[in-house]
């Protein structure tokens, strides 16, 4: 049964260069939709970019350019990292485009007259890597950077409201905040009494952000602003019928550091609008340099473009869903970048494209032959192919991809063995039709594979299924003809040498 699917990643801010962390969430998203597309269902994938507030400014004063210019002048960057990396979003939101502002300022009034936005005068230590006054307790944990003592009369959003009513959600909706670990730690934090959000900024302090629509005085604060870019997009306050289709979102995914932002500032502002909350947010792990997460701060990020050059997009896409299980950590080194390029791509993958193509070539006049009738053995492999369909729906729905993968490449090792132990170019000479019957399955098995891998590796799994000649997409056992005739072709994965 098909049903829509709504998934959106992060809006980086618009501070320096992506790096592999914000290419990870972005492929994960791509993953995920297209997993859904071929499943049949209607999918919308948001992706964008968070331009306003302190950071960008800052960014921008670096340069010597305005905010805007800056904004300008990265965003092409993102963009075409995107491209580069076979991302197919359905909208690409810049918060300050119009369409979003407008409806941020809908929504900051909306909250206000319904008695839920109050002025008041607050002294307090303010973070300006995290824009945000932090608690006490957390300025003495001593975990945060440039940190100042700031008063001033701002605006503040009553999220101690709905601190309750945000507990039972959590406590009554297992799949909310995913994993589970993630979900207690939320619980833990809201066992203290939650505080109520500043959610203005002075313009004589900062003016690069959303002018609040009941104080020309003030900008919202960044977080305000940028969270809302889940609704304005899907048409909140400017198309009713497309946000009905649309929202609630399925996921948000998004990475550990910023759960806190979503999972309380976000939900209570939903709260306040009325709004239902979306069904699940997802909070992944880390990519850690050594044992440090890897940061434009911290400068040792890792840039996506030169691993694309050198290994392909494909590579890269499999890697970072491969070696990440969804909510733990990940080390990222080339060492083991290598690795699993030789050992799942270069060894297992292409290994079994050369031999199926490459025999079929020799033996059978390079026409996929017929399998006449299948011993228990071709049976097995059959009913392993057949189940793995429906071994990787329930994995991606549960968000397991990692597993999804190794799921997917057992069926590969399964393929190579059955290979080695039938050996058909031996069978080639003592019983023909047992070695068309061989090469049948192992093609067969090779087409289901890279449908099944198509959302992870797009342009690899589409040349393997163009040198099949598989012209449907349907991972059901039979899709190949006999007699088609196979494209020739280059090893699709050439193994890396390391010196
Ligand atoms: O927080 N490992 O933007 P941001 C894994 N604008 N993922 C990583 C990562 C790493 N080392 N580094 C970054 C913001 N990410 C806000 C979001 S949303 C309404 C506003 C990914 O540019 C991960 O998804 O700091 C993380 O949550 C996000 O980039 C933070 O991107
Ligand atoms: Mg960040």
């Amino acid at each position: 049964m098909s049903s829509k699917f709504f998934v959106t990643t992060p809006i980086y801010y618009v501070n320096d260069a992506p790096h592999i962390g914000h290419a990870y969430t972005t492929i994960l998203a791509d993953v995920l939709a297209r997993f859904h597309r071929i499943a049949g269902d209607e999918v919308f994938f948001l992706t964008g970019l968070d331009e306003h507030g302190q950071k960008v400014k800052q960014a921008a004063e670096k340069r010597n350019l305005t905010p805007q210019a800056h904004c300008d002048d990265l965003a092409p960057r993102f963009l075409s990292l995107w491209q580069k990396l076979d991302i197919r979003f359905d909208d690409f939101i810049r918060t300050t485009q119009e369409r979003h502002k407008k409806i941020v300022q809908l929504a900051l009034q909306k909250v206000y007259d319904k008695g839920d936005i109050y002025v008041d005068e607050y002294e307090g230590w303010y973070s300006i890597a995290e824009e945000r006054f932090i608690t006490d307790t957390e300025h003495s944990s001593g975990q945060f950077r440039d940190v100042k003592k700031l008063k001033e009369k701002n605006y503040f959003f009553k999220m101690s409201k709905y601190q309750q009513r945000l507990i039972d959600y959590i406590e009554s909706n297992p799949v909310f905040i995913r994993p589970e670990h993630r979900k207690n730690e939320m619980l833990g934090f809201l066992r203290q009494p939650l505080g109520d959000l500043c959610i203005s900024r002075p313009k004589a302090r900062m003016d690069w952000g959303i002018e609040i629509p009941f104080d020309k005085d003030y900008v919202t604060y960044v977080w305000f602003d940028a969270l809302v870019n889940y609704i304005s997009v899907p048409g909140y306050g400017s198309d009713g019928v497309r946000f009905k289709k649309w929202w609630p979102a399925n996921v948000h995914l998004i990475g550990k550091d910023i759960l806190t932002t979503h999972s309380i500032y976000w939900t209570t502002m939903l709260f306040s609008l009325e709004l239902p909350l979306p069904k699940t947010i997802f909070a992944h792990g880390w990519w850690l340099m050594g044992q440090t997460k890897m940061s434009k701060s911290l400068g040792n990020v890792v840039n996506p473009l030169d691993l694309v050059e050198q290994y392909g997009v494909d590579a890269v896409r499999y890697y970072l869903m491969r070696e990440m299980v969804l909510g733990l950590d990940a080390n990222f080194t080339p060492d083991s970048f290598i690795k699993s390029y030789n050992s799942d791509l270069a060894n297992d993958f292409g290994n079994l494209l050369n031999r199926v193509s490459g025999l079929i070539a020799k033996n059978h006049g390079g026409k996929i032959p017929d399998p006449g009738v299948l011993t228990t053995v071709e049976e097995e492999i059959k009913s392993q192919a057949n189940a793995l369909v429906g071994k990787v729906t329930q994995l991606i729905s549960a968000y397991q991809v990692q597993e999804a993968v190794v799921s997917i490449m057992e069926l590969v090792r399964i393929l190579n063995k059955y290979m080695e132990t039938q050996a058909p170019w031996k069978l080639a000479k003592i019983d023909f039709k047992a070695a068309e019957r061989v090469l049948y399955t192992a093609a067969e098995g090779l087409r289901i594979v890279s449908i099944m891998l198509s959302p992870v590796m797009p342009n690899k799994t589409a040349a393997v299924l163009d040198i099949l000649g598989s012209v449907g997409r349907s991972p059901v056992w039979g899709g190949l003809k006999p007699a088609t005739v196979l494209k020739t072709h280059e090893p699709l994965f050439p193994r890396i040498e390391v010196k």
